[in-house]
C-alpha cells in the first residue's frame, strides 16, 4: 500500500474518532509495527499489521444503538456485550468502506478478535491484540508493566520466529489473564471467546 493510500484511510478513521481515541489508534499503529518487525514479519506483513492497527477501533466511538443496528445490518450472530461489539462491527465496517482487497481476511479477523481474543489466534491476530494493550498512550500500571516486559523480550528476539511465536502467545496469555482478573474483580460478564482464548493458550 502506498503512503498516500494509507494517509487517506488515516484521514477517514480520524474523522470517525475522538482526539483521545485517534491518539490511541496511532499508538497501536506504531506498537504493532514495532512488534511485527521484532518478530521477523515480512515487510508486507508489517504493512498489513499497521493497516489492521489503524482500522481496529474504527467503530469504537459509535453508540450502543448504532452498534446494535450494525449487528443487524451485517447479520453478525456472535453474542456480544456493548464493550466488545466494536470489534465485530469494526471488521465489517472497515471492509464496507475500503473493500475486500484492502481489508483482506487476515486484517478482518484480527479486528474481529482484537478485544475478546478467540481460540486459534494467529500470530498476526496476537500482534494487534497485544499492541492494543501495550501502545504508548496506555498509562495504566498493568499496561506499562506489560509494555516494559514485551519490549525487553522483543529486543532479545533477533527475528527468531519460534521464539517470537512463543513470546506472542505468552504475552497474549498474560493480557487475557489480566483481563479475566479485572472482570471477575468487578463482577462483570466474561465473553466466552475470551475463555476459549485462555484455554487455547494456557498450558
Ligand atoms: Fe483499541
Amino acid at each position: 500500500m502506498t503512503a498516500r493510500k494509507f494517509g487517506e484511510i488515516e484521514a477517514r478513521v480520524k474523522a470517525l474518532q475522538s482526539g483521545k481515541r485517534f491518539a490511541h489508534t496511532l499508538g497501536v499503529v506504531k506498537e504493532a509495527e514495532y512488534i511485527a518487525e521484532a518478530c521477523g514479519f515480512s515487510t508486507e506483513c508489517v504493512e498489513k499489521a499497521r493497516l489492521a492497527a489503524l482500522l481496529h477501533d474504527i467503530t469504537k466511538n459509535f453508540s450502543d444503538e448504532e452498534q446494535a443496528k450494525m449487528f443487524a445490518k451485517y447479520g453478525i450472530d456472535v453474542p456480544s456485550e456493548p464493550p466488545t461489539m466494536h470489534e465485530k462491527t469494526g471488521a465489517y465496517f472497515a471492509r464496507e468502506l475500503f473493500g475486500e482487497e484492502t481489508v483482506d481476511d487476515e486484517i478482518f479477523f484480527a479486528i474481529f478478535c482484537h478485544t475478546t481474543g478467540k481460540t486459534g489466534m494467529s500470530a498476526f491476530d496476537m500482534v494487534i491484540f497485544i499492541a492494543d494493550f501495550t501502545e504508548e498512550t496506555r498509562e495504566h500500571k498493568s499496561c506499562r508493566d506489560m509494555r516494559a516486559y514485551l519490549h525487553a523480550e522483543c529486543e532479545k528476539l533477533n527475528g527468531e520466529s519460534e521464539k517470537a511465536e512463543a513470546l506472542l502467545r505468552n504475552v497474549t496469555l498474560k493480557i487475557i489473564g489480566d483481563t479475566l482478573n479485572f472482570l471477575t474483580l468487578k463482577k462483570r460478564k466474561i465473553d466466552l471467546r475470551t475463555v476459549e482464548a485462555w484455554n487455547f493458550l494456557a498450558e
